[in-house]
């Protein structure tokens, strides 16, 4: 493979991305047994870091894992490696896993994690994708009953964008027993009648970043917003749907299943929040 020339931090060591091992017996690798973040910067600023430690917090919590650093902590690891890049606009993952232990289900005790994370520069979405939009497909959703947590254990997630690849689409739209959840690797947001409409924040979705952003931008804009579940059909006749990520930002969908989306091209209410959106990252130019 072609590796990215960029450094990356593992369990406490700066190194080339290339030369950077774990063990065959990590419990990332044997298992998934981790949590995972990935956090845009723009202009060589985090973009609301906090609400990702946060996420942190919660999702090693819920594994029963130790969150390896407090927030400034954090901070300064993701602060030293954006420093490794000469990208203004990167994107940092990282992934903290339960270490390197005999392969036993059971948690082993008195492991360190394997911490590791790197970071990329960030191609941000295309023109084309912000005005032509996106077409997606949608699919029964297989994966597990704790989509809160973000796992790297991404099987699930794998082969839903994959099916997506497959017929001709960017993104899949997932159906837990006929109620929207979630894309592949992005929240959805239907609007019906002007109103911006996302599924609960429950275990069956992941609470994205841009969850709570979204939210506030329709606030600050006077976009009514509303929390509840909603039938695939209501999703099939809706006005817009847009799917978000810390990758994708804010997105259109203009076609799902073939079938134009609303008018088939991206709609106002995208067009409003897309702009609140870019305002917030221009806010960040120094
Ligand atoms: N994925 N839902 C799922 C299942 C996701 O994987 C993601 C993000 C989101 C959106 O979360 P956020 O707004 O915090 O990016 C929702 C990331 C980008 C990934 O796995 O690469």
């Amino acid at each position: 493979m072609d590796w990215p020339q960029s450094t990356c931090y593992l369990n406490g060591e700066w190194l080339p991305l290339a030369e950077a091992k774990i063990s065959v017996l990590d419990r990332g690798f044997i298992f998934g047994d981790g949590i995972y973040e990935v956090v845009p910067v723009y202009y060589r600023q985090p973009f609301r870091f906090d609400s990702h430690l946060a996420r942190v917090e919660r999702s090693t919590g819920e594994i029963g894992l130790a969150n390896p650093f407090d927030p400034a902590g954090w901070r300064a690891l993701v602060e030293r490696l954006i420093g490794t890049c000469d990208a203004g606009h990167q994107f940092i993952y990282w992934q903290v896993t339960r270490g390197v232990a005999r392969r036993d289900f059971s948690f082993p005790a008195d492991t360190p994690p394997t911490v590791f994370a790197m970071t990329t520069p960030f191609t941000r979405p295309s023109p084309v994708q912000r005005e032509q939009g996106l077409r997606a497909v949608t699919r029964a959703d297989e994966r597990w009953l704790r989509c809160d947590i973000k796992s790297v254990s991404l099987l699930g997630a794998v082969l839903a964008r994959q099916y997506a690849t497959e017929n001709g689409a960017d993104e899949a739209v997932q159906f837990r027993d006929g109620w929207l959840t979630e894309g592949s690797s992005s929240n959805m947001w239907v609007v019906r009648g002007g109103t911006v409409i996302a599924p609960p924040r429950d275990r069956l979705i992941l609470e994205g970043i841009r969850y709570g952003f979204v939210g506030e931008l329709c606030g600050r804009l006077g976009v009514p917003f509303e929390v509840r579940r909603l039938r695939k059909d209501e999703v099939e006749g809706c006005d817009e749907l847009m799917l978000t990520s810390a990758t994708r930002e804010i997105l259109p969908i203009v076609a799902l299943d073939g079938k134009p989306v609303g008018s088939g091209r991206p709609g106002p209410v995208y067009a409003k929040l897309r702009a609140a959106y870019d305002e917030a990252i221009e806010a960040l130019r120094p």
